[in-house]
């Protein structure tokens, strides 16, 4: 069992999509996967063919002990992927949940033992260091780090580090960045290069070797429902991230 929470409170650096397609490939390689949207835009839950807006239930519910996991837990699309969807009524949560007892602490309370059931569940966080995101860092042991190879790509992630360490010294002592993932690499430039290596100069050994790069696929998948790997299975983007399945199993 495997818990990890893709977090960077940068937006629009390749959280959801990374936990859509390497989920999607995961559970392609057999592995029993559960990817859970913690992001009021709910992107996640519609970039896996979900209509955020028909649910009976979602991750809201789940916060605010209205509903058990089992009601909230719904298939994904591919064999193997279950996910807990979002709506625009999460957004409301961060508020409501503000005068909760252990409210830092409510999803790890709430998913603890679904987590026990699958191989792997990955969180989707939205951009931001709020109450939400502290709630996913502190249900978790693993925090996987997307970043952009581009210019501003570092910019914050000091900012980031000092979050995880407070909460790991304060509520989760296990909790570890133990992937940062290349994201969006530009094959044509330098600059993504560069960028690659000061990403490896500041995180080390963390880096995974497998850089997922640009692909205009990947950009097209969430309009169509679908992980890349069945949107359109010979592409570039659909040969890296199941590249990084095999790489994250590989370091089990
Ligand atoms: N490798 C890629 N090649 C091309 N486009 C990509 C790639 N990865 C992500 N994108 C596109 O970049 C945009 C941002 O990605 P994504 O939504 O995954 O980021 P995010 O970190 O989840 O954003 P937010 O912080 O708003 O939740 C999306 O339009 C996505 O389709
Ligand atoms: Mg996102």
């Amino acid at each position: 069992m495997r818990s990890i929470a893709l977090v960077n409170q940068k937006g629009g650096v390749g959280k959801t999509t990374t936990v859509a397609n390497l989920g999607a490939c995961l559970a392609q390689l057999g592995k029993k996967v559960l990817v859970v949207d913690l992001d009021p835009q709910a992107n996640l839950t519609i970039h896996l063919g979900i209509k955020s807006n028909e649910l009976e239930y979602s991750i809201y519910d789940l916060l605010l002990w209205k509903t058990k996991a089992e009601e909230v837990i719904i298939p994904a699309g591919v064999e193997g992927l279950n996910i807990i969807p979002a709506n625009i009524d999460l957004s409301r949560a961060e508020i409501e949940l503000v005068n909760m007892p252990s409210r830092e602490t409510v999803l790890k309370d709430r998913l603890f033992l679904t987590f026990k059931k699958y191989d792997y569940s990955l969180i989707d966080c939205a951009p931001s260091l709020g109450l939400l995101t502290l709630n996913a860092l502190t249900s978790v042991r693993e925090i996987f780090i997307p970043i952009q190879t581009q210019f501003f790509a570092l910019q914050g992630i000091n900012r980031l580090s000092e979050t995880i360490e407070i909460v790991r010294k304060k509520v989760n002592p296990l909790l570890k960045v133990t992937g940062v993932i290349p994201v969006m690499y530009d094959v044509r430039t330098n600059l993504s290069q560069e960028v690659l290596n000061r990403i490896k100069g500041y995180f080390k050994k963390e880096v995974f070797k497998t850089i997922i790069r640009e692909n205009v696929r990947i950009a097209e998948s969430p309009s169509f429902g679908l992980p890349i790997t069945l949107y359109s299975p010979n592409s570039y983007g659909a040969e890296d991230y199941m590249k990084l399945a095999k790489e994250v199993i590989s370091r089990e």
